[in-house]
């Protein structure tokens, strides 16, 4: 194969790789389909014919043909329940091969038609209008069926043989309201299930004389069993039970919806006491009367498991006290009362086999057990969803149990520190106190070898520091309190399992994984965390512990404060080093103060620096003045740009340096001795100059001072050559003028040295650009420039 083919064989493969992929995908999202409660009157026609799960439960469909289900050749699981369906041939399905969960219960049916069907796992025809069972002898043939859901108003043997060879996992029966009539005791007998459930019609006193125990039934469930005629005393259901002695396999017993006196209650219980039964529960309870002393046989009993959930009695003048003594003498394992007005329970005479005992959801209170060393043997003990109020009451109630899990969560619970009493048993292991209204006081008394304590849900602001340390803890819950520290764990060494979410922790402690080296795994969310500096030492510890220690990172872990980062994850929240940090901050601001004054003293001593900034400010002075220079007034003095008097003595340095860098940029000077008008004086001539020159430049120096400034002085005093704002003179100081040096008379030079509005020849060659740049803007070149057209023009 050459390499171009062996590249598009390759594409080839991976396209249809994807497109199988494709079709599986679409493949998924087909198959199931819900149209339940959608008010169809007809099964839709529109569905894919991959579906393979259709249900269309709760709707008004009253038939199902062949031709609606036909064409779903894929289908596997159907539920038509509650509808209308009055009557099903079951050959609908013919074409329905894959079809093996089928459930048609909640609708009207009254017959059916069986042809050789498909093989069902599954098929509900409970809660219909059979009159008689419907099984047709075409289902000997389901040979997987594990459910099968019939109902009647009329048993007969000879409708269950047909499939009394099979082994069905499970039986649902559900006799209709006008079951009882012509019954046949035996009718069931035939039936071959591992568990059967049977529901009696409801408002009907039980009547009925139904063998239910089947030889093959491990597991029996009863539904609606009222039996509150006092002239019967429930004897016909407890005949049925009676029957229950006759099958060892039965092992588990439930009873559901029973309305009955406290005495046959009892009575029940007892009959059951006798029987192979290992599982009882009884569920959903109604009872009525009262009850007198009885005796209660223990005796010859499987019985390990004991429930009894939702109790109501009408009775309130009820003596409870023979209750609670039948129910604490009990010789079983497992024993649970949930959910019923029980206020309290005796302690066992004598030692108890209880294992476990669950009474959540009562009326006990502190009293519950009191004094109580017959349960040394009980392991878990929940007292959940009770009225129990004082912790030391609970304390002393455990005192005498070996090794016990305790559940006390959900109740009004909460301990005085004053009242003393608080040893509990060396052994308690387990404590679940959640959802009770405890405080920081609780801390002061715990199980000093608890390894699983849960607080939840209580009113904890801060764990003390001085508690007993409990070595042994390994998981305490402390969530939803109102904690603000995260504790470490000096008091837990052995813990590994911190959730401590919803409090009130808003700059946790850095160092808490430091501190619990066990830590497997810590649950801190939505707490307010306070976002500033602190907080990242915290994050920071976070970032190096794994992922999986931290729960809910980072979605849970959010700023509340400040305003400006709330809501922001920890993970996204940042500030740099150096706010962090004060002590950096200083060195920080320090040293780059240094060396700015360093700079600056380097620059003033090496570079004359304030000479440049002397000259810069000048300057930008000057640019400033040039923006308001008024056109008008420069018309009228256009002869020259500038007039230049200066001492003889500097003549050189205005010949060779400033003339040349000045006439350079077209600057028209005026010189008195070079512009001269003779029969004119000097001063006249100087006079004339100063008149036709935008501006005058004075070369400063000592020797002008003494020798030239005279002739200006009479001048200026008379034009105001100097008065305030004017801004015609320029000088410049080529030499620097002793102050003494100035005559006293002198008093404008004075004034104007004093101000420092002169131009400072410098010496340093380097800087003689900037000087030539600064003496031209006081010129202002550029509107000279634009003026010179002007005054051509003008001229
Ligand atoms: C049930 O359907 C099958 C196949 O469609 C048909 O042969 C049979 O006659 C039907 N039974 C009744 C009672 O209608
Ligand atoms: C059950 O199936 C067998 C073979 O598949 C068939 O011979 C027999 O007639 C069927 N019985 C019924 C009642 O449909
Ligand atoms: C009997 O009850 C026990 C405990 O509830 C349960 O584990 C077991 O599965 C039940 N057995 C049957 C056959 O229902
Ligand atoms: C008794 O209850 C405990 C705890 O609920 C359970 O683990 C155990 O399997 C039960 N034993 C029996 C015999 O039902
Ligand atoms: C404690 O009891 C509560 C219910 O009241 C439950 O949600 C929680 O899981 C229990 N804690 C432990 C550690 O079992």
């Amino acid at each position: 194969m050459t390499k171009t083919n062996s590249t598009i064989f390759h594409s080839a493969i991976i396209f249809m790789l994807l497109l199988e992929i494709k079709i599986q995908l679409s493949d998924a999202s087909d198959f199931l389909v819900d149209r339940s409660k959608t008010g169809l009157i007809h099964v839709p026609k529109d569905l894919s014919l991959k579906t393979t799960n259709l249900d269309i439960s709760r709707n008004c469909i009253s038939e199902l043909s062949a031709s609606d289900i036909l064409s779903l050749s894929k289908l596997r699981i159907l539920i038509i329940s509650h509808n209308r369906i009055q009557y099903l041939n079951i050959s609908v399905f013919e074409f329905n091969q894959e079809l093996e969960y089928l459930d048609l219960s909640h609708n009207m049916l009254e017959k059916i038609s069986c042809h050789p069907t498909v093989n069902l796992k599954h098929l509900d025809l409970s809660f219909n209008a059979f009159d008689f069972l419907p099984i047709c002898k075409e289902f000997g043939n389901m040979s997987q069926l594990q459910f099968l859901g019939l109902s009647a108003t009329r048993l007969q043997k000879s409708s269950v043989l047909p499939i009394a060879h099979l082994h069905i996992g499970k039986v649902l029966l559900v006799l209709g309201d006008s079951y009882g009539e012509k019954e046949d005791p035996e009718s069931l007998q035939e039936l071959n299930t591992e568990s059967l459930h049977i529901v009696f019609p409801t408002s009907q006193e039980f009547h009925f004389i139904l063998d239910v125990s089947i030889n093959t039934a491990v597991s029996l469930e009863l539904s609606n069993i009222q039996c509150v005629l006092h002239n019967n005393g429930c004897s016909y259901f407890l005949n049925v039970l009676s029957k229950l002695q006759k099958n060892s396999r039965l092992s588990n017993l439930t009873l559901n919806n029973i309305i009955t006196t406290w005495y046959s209650f009892i009575t029940i219980l007892q009959s059951v006491w006798h029987t192979s039964v290992e599982f009882f529960s009884i569920s959903n309870v109604k009872l009525q009367g009262h009850l007198d002393f009885r005796d209660f046989d223990y005796s010859d009993t499987s019985l390990k498991t004991l429930s009894i959930h939702q109790v109501v009695s009408d009775t309130f003048t009820l003596s409870q006290s023979y209750i609670y003594k039948i129910f604490s003498n009990m010789n079983i394992q497992n024993f649970t009362v949930t959910g019923t007005q029980m206020m309290h329970m005796v302690c066992p005479s004598q030692m108890s086999p209880f294992l476990h005992l669950d009474f959540s959801n009562n009326l006990l209170t502190d009293m519950v057990f009191n004094n109580c060393g017959n349960l040394a043997r009980l392991e878990t003990l929940s007292l959940q969803m009770n009225q129990l109020k004082k912790l030391a009451n609970i304390v002393h109630m455990t005192k005498e149990m070996k090794s016990l899990q305790l559940d006390i969560s959900q109740n009004s619970l909460s301990y005085d520190e004053n009242e003393g009493y608080c040893f509990w048993t060396i052994s308690l292991l387990s404590l679940n106190m959640s959802s009770n209204i405890l405080t920081n006081s609780v801390f002061r008394c715990l199980p000093p070898r608890v390894k699983v304590l849960d607080l939840h849900n209580n009113r904890i602001r801060n764990i003390p520091t001085d508690v007993t340390s409990l070595e042994a803890l390994q998981e305490l819950n402390v969530a939803f309190n109102s904690l603000a520290h995260l504790p470490g764990c000096g008091s837990f060494s052995s813990l590994s399992v911190l959730t401590i979410d919803y409090n009130a922790i808003s700059n946790p402690s850095a160092h808490f994984f430091q501190s619990c080296q066990k830590i497997r795994s810590i649950k801190a969310g939505n707490n307010p965390f306070q976002c500033t500096c602190e907080l990242r030492e915290f994050i920071q510890s976070i970032g190096q512990v794994s992922r999986e220690v931290v729960e809910g990172w980072p979605d849970s872990y959010k700023c509340d404060y400040p305003e400006s980062y709330k809501d922001t994850l920890l993970k996204d929240f940042h500030v740099s080093p150096l706010s962090c940090n004060t002590a950096l901050l200083i060195v920080t601001i320090g040293v780059t103060g240094l060396v700015f004054a360093v700079t600056v003293t380097i620059l003033c001593i090496y570079f004359d620096l304030p000479w440049y900034l002397r000259m810069m400010c000048q300057w930008t002075q000057t640019r400033h003045r040039a923006r308001n220079i008024n056109l008008d007034e420069l018309q009228r003095t256009l002869q020259f740009h500038a007039f230049i008097s200066y001492s003889g003595h500097d003549s050189v340095w205005v010949k060779s340096e400033l003339l040349p860098n000045l006439e350079k940029e077209d600057i028209r000077i005026c010189l008195h001795e070079r512009n001269f008008v003779p029969g004119k004086s000097i001063v006249e001539n100087i006079v004339t100059c100063i008149e036709n020159s935008y501006k005058s430049i004075f070369v400063l120096s000592p020797n002008f001072v003494q020798s030239e400034w005279g002739h200006y002085e009479l001048y200026f005093a008379h034009h105001h050559l100097f008065h305030e704002g004017s801004n015609n003179l320029i000088l410049i100081l080529l030499e620097p003028i002793p102050k003494y040096s100035i005559p006293s008379s002198y008093h404008k030079l004075k004034i104007l040295m004093a101000q420092r509005t002169y131009l400072e020849w410098p010496k340093e060659k380097n800087k003689h650009g900037l000087f030539w740049a600064n003496l031209r803007a006081s010129i202002h070149i550029k509107l000279m420039k634009q003026a010179k057209e002007i005054a051509h023009t003008y001229i």
